[in-house]
């Protein structure tokens, strides 16, 4: 049988990659919703027979009524510590909406949703970066943009529990920390993409604090491998950490790894984040995950290392500099 396939923000970082490797597995049929609001790749770049139709609308104005999928990938969101900047007070509303939208018509039409949370529904304390699932660890914050989004996921997820109870609905949902690969936003505010275009701009490499922040970094498509491996798993109502603990660094090794990787003369500078993207940016302290559940439940452990990853982003963004490739939400 021919899977039909949704997914929204398919045309993003991680949809792109996704759909990718869907198309590489073959037997599907993918529609794409995105409101080319944060977008990686144009409708156009979408090649494959795979692909049935790119809707570029948001999903709140996609019409479900005659459409028949049996898996659903919900990625769309506002994303980034910069990217979500300006939804402030909508983007509350956007996450929850969007996605009890796809969760009301994936429940009528039998398809199963992945829903993308995040690791910021675990606050700023490093002590509740496991594996929880108890609103309680929440760490009530500053009330930031931040929050807005962190809490919104965590809203969100709570909402798809309550709407199963007594709706039809399979559904599992993933909470991300940290993911790296080639053709990120730069303008999102993410480190590496930051890192790497100062680094090959000969820009200064602006390290946010004191640098001592430590993230753990997870190669997209090792992302990718485990949504696959949620789908396709007969296990609904779950949450799952995803991220790549082996890959853990501070954000000043960061950047000199990637000055290392890049051979470049940038200088290295700590700066306060609210210089450059206004008083209400909040940086999150240290995010590393456990991962015992989901290799547990579906045998999925992380395979890339940083230093390769760091390098492939490398001379993925120096091979597009040179050739003056354009890629939409892009700076060069
Ligand atoms: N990248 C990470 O490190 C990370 C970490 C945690 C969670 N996530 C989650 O993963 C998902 C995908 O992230 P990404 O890094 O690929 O982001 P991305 O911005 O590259 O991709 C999201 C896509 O969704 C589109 N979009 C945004 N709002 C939309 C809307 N209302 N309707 C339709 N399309 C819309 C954008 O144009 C973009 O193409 C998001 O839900 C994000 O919250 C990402």
């Amino acid at each position: 049988m021919v899977k039909k396939i949704l997914i929204t923000g398919g045309l993003g970082f991680i949809g792109g990659h996704l759909i990718e490797q869907l198309v590489k597995d073959g037997n599907c049929e993918i529609d794409v919703v995105d409101s080319l609001a944060n977008n990686s790749l144009r409708p156009e770049d979408l090649k494959s027979p795979c692909i049935r139709k790119v809707y570029t609308c948001s999903v709140e104005d996609f019409d479900f009524s005659d459409k028949k999928y049996d898996e659903i990938y919900h990625l769309a969101s506002p994303v980034g510590p910069a990217g979500v900047l300006k939804y402030a007070g909508k983007m509350g509303s956007m996450i929850l909406g969007d996605t009890m939208k796809v969760a009301e018509f994936a429940s009528k039409m039998d398809a199963k949703v992945i829903f993308m949370s995040t690791s910021e529904v675990y606050g700023k304390d490093p002590g509740h970066s496991a594996q929880h699932e108890n609103i309680e660890k929440i760490v009530p914050a500053k009330i930031t943009t931040r929050l807005e989004y962190g809490v919104a996921k965590m809203l969100t997820e709570i909402c798809l529990h309550n709407y199963a109870k007594y709706n039809n609905l399979k559904y599992n949902i993933i909470r991300p920390f940290n993911i790296v690969g080639t053709g990120q936003s730069t303008k999102a505010g993410f480190v590496i993409p930051r890192f790497v275009h100062a680094a090959l701009t000969n820009q200064p490499i602006t390290v946010f604090g004191d640098g001592k922040q430590r993230r753990t970094f997870t190669h997209v498509k090792d992302i990718v491998d485990g949504l696959i491996k949620v789908m396709n798993a007969p296990i609904s109502g779950e949450i799952y950490n995803i991220g790549n603990p082996a890959n853990e660094h501070s954000v000043l090794d960061v950047a000199n790894m990637v000055k290392a990787c890049a051979q470049s003369n940038s200088e290295i500078s700590l700066m306060d984040p609210k210089e450059l993207y206004g008083k209400d940016y909040e940086e999150a302290w240290n995010k590393i995950p456990d991962i015992s559940k989901i290799n547990n439940h579906v045998g999925w452990s992380p395979k890339y290392d940083f230093k390769s990853i760091v390098q492939e982003i490398v001379d993925d963004h120096r091979m597009t500099l040179s050739a003056n490739k354009f890629r939409p939400n892009h700076e060069y």
